[in-house]
């Protein structure tokens, strides 16, 4: 097991499925142009030869499917039958919900039983404003048939200053309402917002303000959550559960155990790191020769981890998914 100076491993792994996406959020293409798959893209069979491989050499006991948007992939029937069957603890998924009620029985025939959803507002002109493509009642919709057929969803928000801070409250009474567990996420200073601090600091919201605003309509206390997560979690006693993942205002990179697979084949230590690691080659090679590689790379990318806090990076979350 490769395990640094603080004691960090590689514990959750995040595969991009594809950066293709069927959103064009303002915080992720500030040029409004969706994102289309890349050329080189790495089959199912293959992004399943490098969990497995990775299972392996670093020790991966969970997966969460990101994107782009994963479920706008070709790949995913194929990718989500394959990663069922590798005996992982936990598999999870990351989407925007607008093509979750056509692809809620695959989910469920793959034991998918947990899902984060982007969300950002309730507000079908904001929604536009922001995501610019997707329809908020089809995403709304999708919610409620994967709740009603059991999944267990968090919904992910990202306030930001002039576009839905007045969606706060809202969100979290929509949120609590339907048992969702709604999660805000601190403006992170990712691909134009790390080459641009003006905008960057325009729109963040940190998360003293969003705690002082939900103080004012409810009474919460800190509740546990597990030494690794990246959210800090709150209970409002009778009614629920939301989450900070304050990545600005409390840095979590000390207990960081994730790890990224893009689409095309790069391994990614660190979000706040411009350092990424070619392992497409590797994944056609046979077990005997791909591991030893592997773990030299592994050794290179948990290197590539902050030691404290996220200093911004030119990755966008587009190609390398939350
Ligand atoms: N800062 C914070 N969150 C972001 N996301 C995408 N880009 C950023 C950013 N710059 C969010 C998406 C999604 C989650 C995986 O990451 O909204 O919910």
């Amino acid at each position: 097991m490769i395990v640094d100076r603080q004691g960090r491993r590689f514990r959750n792994l995040r595969v991009s499925l594809t950066a293709a996406c069927n959103y064009a959020c303002t915080y992720c293409v500030p040029d409004g142009k969706r994102l289309v798959a890349a050329q080189d893209e790495l089959s199912a069979d293959a992004m399943l030869r490098g969990v497995a491989y990775l299972i392996e050499a670093a020790g991966i006991e969970r997966v969460r499917i990101t994107g782009g948007e994963p479920l706008v992939s070709p790949k995913l029937d194929a990718f989500l039958r394959g990663v069922s069957q590798l005996g992982l603890a936990d598999i999870s998924l990351t989407s925007n919900a607008q093509l979750l009620t056509r692809k809620l029985p695959l989910l469920l025939e793959c034991g998918i039983h947990r899902l984060n959803i982007s969300l950002d507002t309730l507000d079908a002109a904001a929604f536009r404003g922001i995501a610019r493509s997707g329809d908020l009642a089809t995403v709304l919709d999708g919610l409620q048939q994967a709740s009603a057929a059991g999944l267990q969803l968090k919904i992910n928000m990202v306030p930001l200053r002039g576009q839905n801070l007045d969606q706060v409250l809202p969100m979290l009474d929509y949120c609590l309402a339907n048992g969702f567990e709604l999660r805000f996420i601190e403006l992170m200073r990712m691909g134009h917002l790390a080459r641009d601090p003006n905008a960057f600091q325009r729109q963040f919201v940190g998360m003293p303000e969003l705690l002082a605003m939900i103080g004012q309509r409810y009474a919460y206390s800190q509740a546990v959550a597990p030494l690794d997560a990246t959210a800090l979690r709150y209970e409002i006693p009778g009614l629920g559960f939301f989450g900070v993942i304050a990545n600005e205002s409390v840095p979590f990179c000390r207990t960081c155990s994730r790890l990224r697979l893009s689409s095309s084949g790069w391994l990614h230590g660190c979000l706040s790191s411009s350092n990424r690691h070619y392992v497409g080659d590797l994944l056609d090679k046979p077990r005997h020769q791909a591991l030893p590689a592997l773990q030299g790379m592994l050794v290179k990318a948990l290197a590539d981890k902050q030691d404290v806090a996220f200093t911004g990076g030119a990755t966008v979350m587009k190609i390398i998914g939350g």
